[in-house]
């Protein structure tokens, strides 16, 4: 069956605790509560970008995530931020994605990626894992000048990949953005990696899976 797999980027094909893991020795105990914080605050630094019509890039808003994280830490290094700023560019796809793309791809379904991440935040990611030739398309919200759960975010992938909404399979381990994307119409998979309750069930259906890998049986 031909058609249209977008997904999530951050959390769904990329693994974002992977930055902090790689210097996890530097940051000692607080490692996990400083990566933990950091996605916290940069996923909520962007609804209110968003909420307040002052939208600013999320690599800004990633900055100003991790600073806080940090700052909530007792951590100040300098050389130790840049570090981890620039292993967000270079994140750790969760070790199912390259597979799924190429399966998905080989049975003639279109694939694409949807994100809160800016162009260049993107690039890097897909170009430092070796992703560039198994996606169609890499979509940023940055275009809309919003960020998800926005409806004209989802319809940023329609408009752009010429399909009705009911055409897009999503993906996305963000419960509230599985949820947006139930909400504007797209069949939607939740990609539920740590087995956490459902929640935002309103918002309309949407199919646990606990990772990726069987999602070329369930479009093929
Ligand atoms: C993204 C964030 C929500 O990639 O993970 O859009």
């Amino acid at each position: 069956m031909a058609g249209l797999a977008v997904f999530d980027a951050y959390g769904t094909l990329f693994d974002v605790h992977s930055a902090v893991r790689r210097h996890a020795a530097a940051l000692g105990d607080g490692a996990d509560g400083v990566s933990q914080l950091w996605r916290a605050r940069q996923l909520e630094y962007a609804w209110i970008a968003s909420l307040s019509g002052r939208y600013r890039d999320f690599w800004t808003l990633t900055g100003e995530a991790l600073d806080f994280a940090l700052a909530a830490h007792g951590i100040d290094d300098p050389a130790l931020r840049a570090s981890l700023m620039d292993a967000y560019l270079q994140l750790d796809p969760y070790p199912e994605v390259p597979g799924v793309l190429a399966r998905l791809r080989e049975a003639g379904v279109r694939t694409a990626i949807l994100s809160n991440g800016s162009p260049m935040m993107l690039e890097r990611a897909v170009k430092s894992a070796a992703l560039g030739d198994l996606l169609d398309a890499v979509l940023s919200v940055d275009e809309v000048g919003a960020y998800k759960p926005d409806p004209r975010v989802y319809a940023l992938a329609c408009e752009r990949l010429g399909v009705a909404p009911e055409a897009v399979a999503f993906q996305s381990s963000n419960a509230w953005d599985a949820a947006g994307a139930a909400a504007y119409g797209f069949r939607v998979h939740w990609i539920n990696r740590s087995g956490q309750p459902r929640e935002y069930a309103a918002m309309g259906p949407v199919l646990p899976l606990t990772d990726l890998s069987t999602l070329p049986a369930l479009l093929g």
